[in-house]
């Protein structure tokens, strides 16, 4: 009998699509996904490929984004209900009233954020990258001394605590539930367990978490981590999804999770089953109006520009 896999994989060169799987995804997906990675990756790979249409297995913001990277293509999110809880605590209206309180000073957003509020910002980024678009649009723009960004609180005082002062970074109060789950007894608390592991940490945790840390990095950036040092353990301190895919594919290496509960639900949602349903039947396809995709796509070409990235 065809596995489900199987029968994934068949719809898909039939249709001419590709399959894309954020790294928080439950990890069975990466059997039929193309590329898996994070945000910004998934969605320069979906530009480059010649497919017609995309299935995005992550949240909504990704598929956004790979929408806005591949206008002609036909994006696909399998489960609707895949939200972001952080990218959806601001919206065009409360980013206005943000901005008005803080008159003149340029809006820097992290890529979690739903395509109206990019369309609203000045200048996009992600995690790996936060820390030079801001270097960068201030060093661009003489005597700049002074950025908002949003939605994460979090993210934004570690980009301010990484430029060491240089730069006031004035945050919005968003934060993202799954990462602030953790805090410093925590970390306090498996440092005694497993006194010789690493600590990677996500910049979205709280300050508390990020301090006690051994490396602070992106999803990508604490990866790259992992391949490029010979230590023998480590402990993941971000989504669940990270920590089982390192497991799997460095079986000479021990890995401990900080914390259970570091599982984003939305990210859990997609199953084969909910990829296979949305290719079939082409299913909850996103659609961006015209003048709302013109602006996003500036403010994510402007991150190209000033971090010198081609796409
Ligand atoms: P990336 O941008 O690294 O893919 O991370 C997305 C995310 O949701 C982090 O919580
Ligand atoms: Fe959003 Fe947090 Fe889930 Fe990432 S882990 S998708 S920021 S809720």
């Amino acid at each position: 009998m065809t596995s489900l896999a199987e029968k994934i994989k068949i719809l898909k060169k039939e249709k001419n699509a590709v399959i894309l799987a954020h790294c928080y995804q439950n990890i069975e997906i990466d059997e039929v996904a193309d590329f898996v990675g994070d945000s910004l990756y998934l969605s320069q790979k979906a530009k480059d490929t010649n497919a017609d249409i995309i299935v995005f297995a992550g949240v909504s913001f990704m598929a956004e984004t790979a929408k806005l990277l591949s206008p002609n293509k036909k994006v696909l999110l399998p489960r609707i209900e895949s939200g972001c809880f952080m990218a959806d605590m601001i919206n065009p209206e409360l980013l206005r009233e943000f901005k008005s309180e803080h008159p003149n000073i340029p809006a820097v957003c992290y890529v979690n954020s739903t395509a109206a509020v990019k369309a609203e910002c000045d200048v996009c980024c992600t995690s790996s990258n936060a820390v030079n678009v801001v270097k960068n649009l201030c060093r661009a723009e003489n005597s700049l001394n002074e950025v908002l960004f949003l939605p994460d609180t979090y993210l934004g005082k570690w980009v301010e605590g990484q430029l060491g002062g240089e730069v006031k970074v004035t945050t919005f109060n968003g934060f993202c539930p799954t990462h602030l789950r953790l805090r410093a007894e925590d970390v306090e608390k498996s440092r005694e367990e497993h006194p010789n592991s690493k600590i990677l940490a996500h910049p979205e945790c709280h300050q508390t978490v990020t301090a006690l840390a051994d490396f602070v990095g992106s999803t990508k950036d604490i990866m790259n981590y992992v391949k490029d040092t010979d230590f023998k353990e480590y402990t993941i301190a971000t989504e669940k999804g990270v920590y089982d895919r390192l497991k799997r594919d460095y079986k000479d290496k021990t890995f401990y999770l900080l914390k259970d509960t570091l599982v984003c639900q939305n990210m859990k949602w997609n199953t084969l089953d909910d990829i296979y349903n949305s290719l079939l039947r082409e299913e909850h396809e996103i659609i961006l109006d015209k003048s709302t995709s013109q602006k996003a796509m500036a403010c994510i070409n402007k991150m190209f520009e000033i971090t010198a990235v081609r796409v």
